[in-house]
């Protein structure tokens, strides 16, 4: 049986979409994926009528900033900052102090930086490398290479990577398995800094490290403000297409889940040469959000939840285990897909990717761009480094116990990824079965009475929590009754349950501390309907003042809140714990302590909020709509019984 080409794709075409259209029935699996499309488009672009797909940026980029160092080197002047990695010199440069006039936000940098952009970690994936996993580096040099400039980021397909003027014109291509450093000026081997090393998100399918609103100044400079300076590195992995190929044959010849595999060697390259920076590689904490959060579940549980010392510590924030993975017993029900890619790049041989890996790059782009709806460009089981389903891997604890975890969701996760247009149970069920987020057979009558029951039909309760009660306003012409329950039981299934159940799981089985949080703010450019959705909390954590499609903004309470957040990442970036600022008297008064996470006790999580009216962040338990959590993750991992759920009267004031 052949199974949806959009299996998985509610979250992860959601992610990966550039273009949308509105359906207004009940959408299909295609239709939910545009709706929900629509919305992050909406969040991460100021005009989506202007989005469209940018057929040129894997050519000429003129105005990119993002021309790496292979084909357009910058070049070395004596001036510049030098590091001396295993193979080689690299020159960098140097930031002055970035002027707050020159910023959305009213502030910049106070200190010098010095950057090196866009070094190779592994050999370029091209030609006879493409669609293998990635190879190490070998080979030394011994003049000054420059590492002035970003790579270009890893082809791929969506919101992130489309032409949209001003903010974003990244050249993208396959030269692209390079990483960025970012450090405060003159630093040497003594100086130990912590590495706070970002993996991007975009539903595995698009994104980059040279992305503007994952610039690292200004997180750099906060961590020297509060004397707990640290280097921050970013890197790319490749995704879609090329990161993450499908079928039986990418199965047969262990090329599968590329993308995680150039995470990790990404990981061993600076475990082995951060020290020539100025870093300590034993104090490595990788920090990533949405695909890059559920990248966080990959390293932790990666081979069987075998530890290789590559982190010390983990921020996942909007992590999600999405659907099931696919497995070596379904990964032929992708095999239609890769024929048609291979069909169209004239490869009929039955060694597809031997002849895929002659084919110009701009063949593999034009197929792909016209197939973002089937969204299988993922990760999956491949009994290697993806041992199991995520959910799996933490249910029986194969995971890394020793590391401290940060694990943060947004309070409406589910704007982002509801089903819209729907009116009553019915409705959600059939888009829950086409979603297929849930395994076959989930939907037994028990199963709908205590869904029914404990998700109530009363729109009053349900996200986006700040906008008031009552229905939310018609999305591109489409009103559902019952779009914010959606949006409630959707987010819950995706982001919200899976971050709660990791969380307990690692609570109650790590011998490091745990934290969690929930992001609250609805931010600047967010309609208050939109509430505090997926990807909000990422310029509050980098604290960025510049005008991007999810700007930070001018506003006091949005300032405050992003030096509040900042100070916690570093703090726990820098020591392991997130107190460290507020114990050391550099946040402001009243700033509050994060307790760690009790799975069977308080259950305390940090709520992040600063509306300017007063209201600041708090802690909280972790416990709204704790049946519901429990139900979902239950029915996705086929152990639901009945008896475990009764009637919940589900109320606004649970927050
Ligand atoms: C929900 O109701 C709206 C109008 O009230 C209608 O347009 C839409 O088709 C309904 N949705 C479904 C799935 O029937
Ligand atoms: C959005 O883009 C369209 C077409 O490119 C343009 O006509 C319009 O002025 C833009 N609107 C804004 C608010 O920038
Ligand atoms: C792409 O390039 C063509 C020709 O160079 C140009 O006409 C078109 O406007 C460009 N499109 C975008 C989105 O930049
Ligand atoms: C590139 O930048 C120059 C100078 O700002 C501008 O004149 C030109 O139109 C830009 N080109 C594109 C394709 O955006
Ligand atoms: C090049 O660097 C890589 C990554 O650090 C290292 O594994 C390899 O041994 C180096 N090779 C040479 C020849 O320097
Ligand atoms: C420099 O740091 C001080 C606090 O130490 C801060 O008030 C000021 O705004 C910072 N300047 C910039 C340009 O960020
Ligand atoms: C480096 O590895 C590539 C294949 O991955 C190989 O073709 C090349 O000969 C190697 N170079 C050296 C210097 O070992
Ligand atoms: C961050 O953005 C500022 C302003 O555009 C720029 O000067 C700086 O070089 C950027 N920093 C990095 C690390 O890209
Ligand atoms: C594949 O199918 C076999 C036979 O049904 C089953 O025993 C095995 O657990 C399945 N493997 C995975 C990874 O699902
Ligand atoms: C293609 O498959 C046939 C039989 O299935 C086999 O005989 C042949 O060697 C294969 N060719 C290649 C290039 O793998
Ligand atoms: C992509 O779709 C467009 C519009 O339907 C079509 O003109 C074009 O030929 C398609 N390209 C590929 C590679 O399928």
């Amino acid at each position: 049986m052949v199974r949806s080409f959009t299996r998985l794709a509610p979250v992860l075409a959601a992610l990966c979409l550039g273009t949308s259209r509105l359906s207004s029935a009940l959408p299909s699996p295609a239709a939910s994926d545009d709706i929900a499309s629509l919305l992050l488009a909406r969040q991460s672009a100021d005009n989506t009528s202007a989005s469209g797909i940018n057929t040129n940026n894997t050519a000429d980029c003129t105005n990119c900033t993002n021309l790496g160092n292979f084909a357009n080197p910058i070049p070395v002047s004596s001036l510049d900052p030098v590091v001396q990695v295993r193979n080689g010199s690299y020159a960098g440069i140097t930031i002055a102090p970035i002027a707050a006039e020159a910023t959305l936000s009213g502030f910049g940098t106070n200190g010098t930086q010095e950057a090196f952009l866009g070094i190779p970690y592994a050999q370029q994936p091209v030609d006879e490398l493409r669609f293998q996993r990635p190879r190490s580096l070998n080979q030394s040099w011994q003049d000054v290479r420059s590492a002035k400039r970003y790579s270009e980021l890893c082809f791929g397909v969506g919101t992130d990577d489309d032409y949209q003027p001003p903010y974003v014109t990244y050249k993208l291509g396959e030269r692209c398995l390079t990483l960025n450093v970012v450090r405060p000026a003159r630093q040497d081997e003594a100086s130990k800094l912590p590495v706070f090393v970002w993996i991007h998100g975009g539903g595995f399918s698009y994104g980059g490290s040279g992305d503007r609103r994952y610039n690292g100044s200004f997180i750099v400079d906060k961590s020297v403000e509060l004397g707990q300076p640290l280097m921050y590195v970013s890197l790319n992995y490749r995704v879609q297409t090329l990161g993450f190929p499908v079928g039986d044959e990418a199965s047969q010849a262990g090329v599968q889940n590329l993308g995680l595999y150039d995470q990790r060697l990404a990981l061993h390259w600076i475990r082995e040469n951060i020290e020539a920076f100025g870093g300590d590689k034993d104090k490595v904490t990788i920090v990533g959000e949405s695909a890059g959060g559920a990248s966080m579940y990959f390293h932790l549980a990666a081979y069987g939840g075998r530890d290789d010392k590559l982190f010390r510590s983990v921020i996942a924030e909007s992590a999600y285990y999405a659907t099931g993975l696919d497995t070596a017993n379904n990964t032929a029900s992708r095999n239609d897909q890769w024929t048609s890619l291979a069909q169209y790049a004239g490869c009929g041989s039955n060694s597809t990717l031997e002849c895929l890996r002659s084919v110009p790059l701009e063949t593999i782009k034009q197929w792909s761009i016209n197939n973002t709806e089937l969204s299988i460009f993922n990760p999956v089981v491949d009994g290697d480094l993806v041992a199991k389903d995520l959910q799996q891997s933490f249910l029986v604890g194969d995971f890394v116990k020793t590391v401290p975890v940060v694990l943060n969701n947004n309070l409406d996760e589910g704007i982002s990824f509801g089903v819209r247009g729907v009116n009553n149970t019915a409705d959600i069920v059939s888009a829950l079965e086409e979603s297929q987020a849930l395994p076959d057979g989930w939907s037994t009558q028990d199963a709908l009475r205590s869904l029914a029951q404990i998700y109530p039909d009363n729109e009053d309760v349900y996200p986006p929590f700040q906008a008031g009660a009552g229905l939310l306003p018609a999305t591109g012409g489409v009103l559902g009754k019952n779009d914010r329950r959606s949006c409630a039981i959707f987010g819950d299934l995706r982001f919200v349950g899976p971050r709660r159940q990791a969380t307990e799981l690692l609570a109650r089985s790590s011998q490091a501390a745990i934290y969690s949080s929930r992001f609250d703010q609805v931010s600047y450019k967010s309609p208050i309907t939109a509430g505090a959705q997926h990807f909000q909390e990422v310029a509050y954590v980098f604290r960025n003042p510049l005008d991007t499609q999810n700007a930070l903004g001018p506003l006091r309470k949005d300032i405050a809140l992003a030096n509040e957040i900042s100070a916690y990442w570093i703090s726990f970036v820098a020591s392991g714990d997130p107190n460290t600022a507020r114990d050391q008297g550099k946040l402001s008064d009243g700033a509050l302590y994060w307790p760690k996470y009790d799975a069977d006790g308080e259950r305390s999580q940090v709520a992040w909020v600063h509306d300017g009216l007063g209201h600041r962040s708090f802690v909280t338990p972790d416990t709204y709509r704790q049946q519901g959590m429990q139900l979902l993750m239950a029915l996705r991992s086929g152990t639901f019984k009945p008896s475990d759920f009764h009637s919940s009267h589900t109320k606004r004031d649970e927050l």
